[in-house]
């Protein structure tokens, strides 16, 4: 069985590893509909050789669509995934949109496959962020009940979209070349500098990407009573993101029985030489679909306590990748 599948933002910096995933996974697919803002509409993006003209969002543009991958932003998604899911097709949404609504299951298909059989034509992706730390911590939460999570970020221009890789290369040579720069993306200075995530700032003094990180581990891990806090930084890095995490546990936990759970994990990598002080980097991460993990080591400060260090790219596992992952997950499922 094939599918008619679109990508709403097919331009984007999601939108670009979507397209490359479809061809590298063999997505059965019976045809390929690209739609990305007004702007882009009949411009062309190759795939398998051939070039695709690139369509804008209009009433009646998903019929006989069967599924439709959103990676548009919030806006686009809460304008148009309705209008998607009425004219027939399964909406898998990356933005934060729909994540948190009840009848909307929030998939990292390594850890929750199981609630998709719940959706009613919205299914979410999670925060880049959130998938990152928990392809890391989700295998030790029913052997040893994680408690609480405390997690620091250092997140790419990527997360941010295309335009912000764009402004971090240019700022950077700007900087080295003494030139000026004007930066249309983010408020502060990104080169050779690091800044509080650019989400909105919150009532309670959090930004908005930390408390989906509280909100969305909740819902995918089924287990609300995790306390979860988190502080998310922006880092001039171009591509994935990187995570500290310390987390205490109910059970008494050494890193011997993290390293051995960890190890053979679906979605992620152990990735360490000590004798190197070598561990996961970006670098390492990029364009890497397993998440890396390293530097698991027992808190000195308070018992059932472990460190970790966890990096993704997030543009792969925490929204291109996870994304098709999902819409594999509902084709086999017609299919059986
Ligand atoms: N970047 C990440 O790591 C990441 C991770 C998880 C989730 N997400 C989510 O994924 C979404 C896209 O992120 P991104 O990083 O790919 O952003 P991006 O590089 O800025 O791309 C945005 C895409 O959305 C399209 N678009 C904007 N307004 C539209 C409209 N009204 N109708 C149709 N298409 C429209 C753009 O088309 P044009 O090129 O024509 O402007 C472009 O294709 C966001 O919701 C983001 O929150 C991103």
């Amino acid at each position: 069985m094939s599918y008619h599948l679109a990508i709403v933002g097919a331009t984007g910096a999601v939108g670009k590893e979507m397209l490359t995933l479809l061809e590298k996974r063999g997505f059965p697919l019976k045809e390929l509909t690209l739609f990305a803002s007004p702007k882009s509409a009949g411009k062309t993006l190759s795939f398998k050789g051939a070039d695709i003209s690139i369509k804008a969002l209009h009433e009646g543009c998903f019929k006989g669509i069967d599924i439709a991958l959103f990676s548009a932003g919030k806006k686009a998604s809460l304008e148009y995934v309705p209008q998607a899911v009425k004219e027939g097709a399964i909406v898998i949404d990356n933005g934060s949109a729909f994540r948190l609504m009840e009848n909307v299951p929030l998939i990292i298909p390594e850890i929750n496959a199981h609630a998709l059989k719940n959706h009613q034509g919205i299914i979410a992706s999670p925060n880049c962020t959130t998938t990152v730390m928990l392809i890391a911590l989700a295998p030790l939460h029913k052997p040893y009940t994680i408690k609480r999570i405390v997690a620091s970020t250092y997140q790419a221009a990527s997360g941010a979209g295309a335009l912000a890789m764009k402004e971090l290369e240019e700022e950077t040579a700007a900087v080295l070349n003494n030139k000026p720069y004007e930066r249309t993306v983010f408020t502060h200075p990104y080169a050779f500098n690091l800044f509080t995530h650019n989400s909105t700032l919150t009532e309670n003094g959090y930004v908005e990407e930390e408390l989906k990180m509280v909100f969305e581990t909740h819902k995918i891990l089924e287990d609300p009573s995790i306390k979860v806090t988190a502080t998310c930084v922006r880092v001039p890095v171009l591509r994935a993101h990187s995570i500290s995490l310390n987390v205490e546990f109910e059970k008494p936990i050494t890193k011997e029985n993290a390293y051995s759970l960890l190890k053979n994990a679906a979605g992620l990598k152990i990735l360490e030489d000590p004798s190197m002080n070598r561990f996961p980097m970006p670098l390492d991460a990029t364009g890497q679909d397993d998440i890396l993990v390293g530097r698991i080591r027992q808190d000195i400060s308070q018992a059932n306590t472990l460190e970790f260090w966890a990096v993704g790219d997030q543009l792969l596992k925490g929204a291109a990748l996870n994304t098709i992952q999902i819409a594999e997950l509902l084709c086999a499922q017609r299919v059986t």
